[in-house]
C-alpha cells in the first residue's frame, strides 16, 4: 500500500520556525512532525510514501534520506515546480500511485497529530465501497477547517464546504484521506484544491463517505494550536505508554525530556512540556505548556509558559516568556533582577521572534505588574 504526504505549503502560520526549516521537520514531542505520520503509516503496512514537495525539497530529502533504511519504508519525493495546491500534487506524482494493485492509497496534510488511526479506516473504506474516505472529527470552531456535512449513519457525505464563512456545521476534514486510484483520474495537472475542487463533485455523486475519528486530532500548524496538540498527545501517550513519560521530583503531570537533557536542581518542569535533545535546563526554571526544541539552554530561574523555543535558542537567567515563540538561534539575555517581561500575543513582532537574534529581555513586550 502507498501514501502521499502533501509537505508543501510555506507554513506562514508557524513562523519563525518554518523560516529556516519546512514545517514537516519542527519538531513535536521532540520528533519532527513528519516522523510521526510515516512511522503510523509504516506500522499499517505502507510499503512507499511519496512526499509532495515545493518548499525547501533538499533539507528534507537531506534529512530523510536515512529513514528508508531505518524505518524500512519506501520514500521518494514528487518536487512541484510551482504550488500545485492540495490536490495537483497527486496527478504530478500520477505514475507513483497508479499501479496494477489496485489498491486505495493514504494522502495526508503534513501537520495533523492524532493516533492515526488508519486500519480503521482500510476497513471502513472497503465497506462503503464508495471512491473515497476521509477521517472527520468535531471541533467548537469550524470557519478555519473544510466542514462536513453527512449522513451520520453511514457516513456518506452530502456537502463538503472549505472554510466556510456561515455555520454548516461541526465536523470537519482531519485531513486524512484513504483515495481510490479512480481519484487521480479526476484531477488535472495545473494548482488544484481537494477540498474545494474535487471532494465536492465526489460527494455530488455520493461517492464519498467520512469516518469518525477516534481519540485525539489537532491541527498543529499554529502555534496556539501548537501547544493545544502537545497536551493532547502527551494525555494520549499516558495512556498508551506511560514509560515514554518522565518521572521525579521535578515533574509535575506529562512531560517528555530527552535522554540526552539536563534539567537542573529545584527547577518545576510540566504539565505538558517537551524538552528536546541537547537542552539544558538550568536550577530554579519553570516550564509549563512548552516545547523546547533541540539544543535550547533555559538559564537559572527562567519562567516559560505556552511557547515554543526555536533549536539552539537560549533564555536568559530569570527571564519570563509566555505566548512566545522564539525562532531558532534566538538569544534572549538576562532581564534585570525583579523584573519580568511577559510576551502576550503570539503574532506581535513581540511574540515571535525571527531567527538569528540576540536581544535584552526589554525589547519584548513587558508587562510590569506581574
Ligand atoms: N505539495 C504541496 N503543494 N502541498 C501543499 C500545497 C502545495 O501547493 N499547499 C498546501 N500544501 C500542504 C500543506 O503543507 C499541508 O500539509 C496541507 O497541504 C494542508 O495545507 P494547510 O495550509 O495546512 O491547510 P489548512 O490547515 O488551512 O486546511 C486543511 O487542513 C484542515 C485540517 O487541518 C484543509 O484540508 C481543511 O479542509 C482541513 O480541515
Ligand atoms: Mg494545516
Amino acid at each position: 500500500m502507498k501514501a502521499l504526504i502533501l509537505v508543501g505549503g510555506f507554513g506562514t502560520r508557524l513562523r519563525p520556525l518554518t523560516l529556516k526549516h519546512p514545517k514537516p521537520l519542527v519538531e513535536f514531542a521532540n520528533k519532527p512532525m513528519i516522523l510521526h505520520q510515516i512511522e503510523a503509516l509504516k506500522a499499517i503496512g505502507v510499503t512507499e510514501v511519496v512526499l509532495a514537495i515545493n518548499y525547501k525539497p533538499e533539507e528534507m530529502m537531506n534529512f530523510l534520506k536515512d529513514f528508508d533504511t531505518k524505518l524500512d519504508i519506501k520514500i521518494t519525493c514528487s518536487q512541484e515546480t510551482e504550488p500545485l495546491g492540495t490536490a495537483g500534487p497527486l496527478a504530478l506524482a500520477r505514475d507513483k500511485l497508479i499501479d496494477d494493485s489496485g489498491e486505495p492509497f493514504f494522502v495526508l496534510n503534513s501537520d495533523v497529530i492524532s493516533e492515526y488511526p488508519l486500519k480503521l479506516m482500510i476497513e471502513f473504506h472497503r465497506a462503503h465501497g464508495g471512491e473515497a474516505s476521509i477521517m472527520v472529527t468535531k471541533v467548537d470552531e469550524p470557519s478555519k477547517y473544510g466542514v462536513v456535512v453527512m449522513e451520520e449513519s453511514t457516513g456518506k457525505v452530502k456537502r463538503f464546504v472549505e472554510k466556510p464563512k456561515a455555520f454548516v456545521g461541526n465536523n470537519i476534514n482531519a485531513g486524512i484521506y484513504l483515495l481510490n486510484q479512480s481519484v487521480v483520474d479526476r484531477i488535472e495537472l495545473k494548482p488544484t484544491s481537494i477540498e474545494k475542487e474535487v471532494f465536492p463533485k465526489i460527494a455530488a455523486e455520493n461517492k464519498l463517505y467520512a469516518m469518525a475519528l477516534p481519540g485525539f486530532w489537532m491541527d498543529i500548524g499554529q502555534p496556539m494550536d501548537y501547544i493545544a496538540g502537545l497536551r493532547l498527545y502527551l494525555d494520549s501517550l499516558r495512556k498508551k505508554s506511560p514509560s515514554k513519560l518522565a518521572i521525579g521530583p521535578h515533574i509535575v503531570g506529562n512531560v517528555l525530556v530527552d535522554e540526552t537533557a539536563e534539567i537542573g536542581e529545584g527547577c518545576l518542569v510540566g504539565p505538558d512540556v517537551a524538552v528536546g535533545p541537547g537542552c539544558v535546563v538550568e536550577s530554579g526554571a519553570r516550564l509549563s505548556s512548552c516545547s523546547l526544541m533541540s539544543g535550547v539552554t533555559i538559564k537559572k530561574h527562567a519562567c516559560i509558559s505556552s511557547s515554543i523555543i526555536g533549536w539552539s535558542s537560549t533564555v536568559g537567567q530569570g527571564t519570563r516568556l509566555e505566548k512566545t515563540v522564539l525562532g531558532e538561534a534566538v538569544h534572549v539575555k538576562t532581564s534585570l533582577e525583579g523584573v519580568v517581561y511577559v510576551c502576550d500575543d503570539f503574532y506581535s513582532n513581540g511574540g515571535a521572534v525571527f531567527p538569528d537574534r540576540e536581544m535584552e529581555s526589554s525589547n519584548l513586550k513587558p508587562e510590569s505588574n506581574v
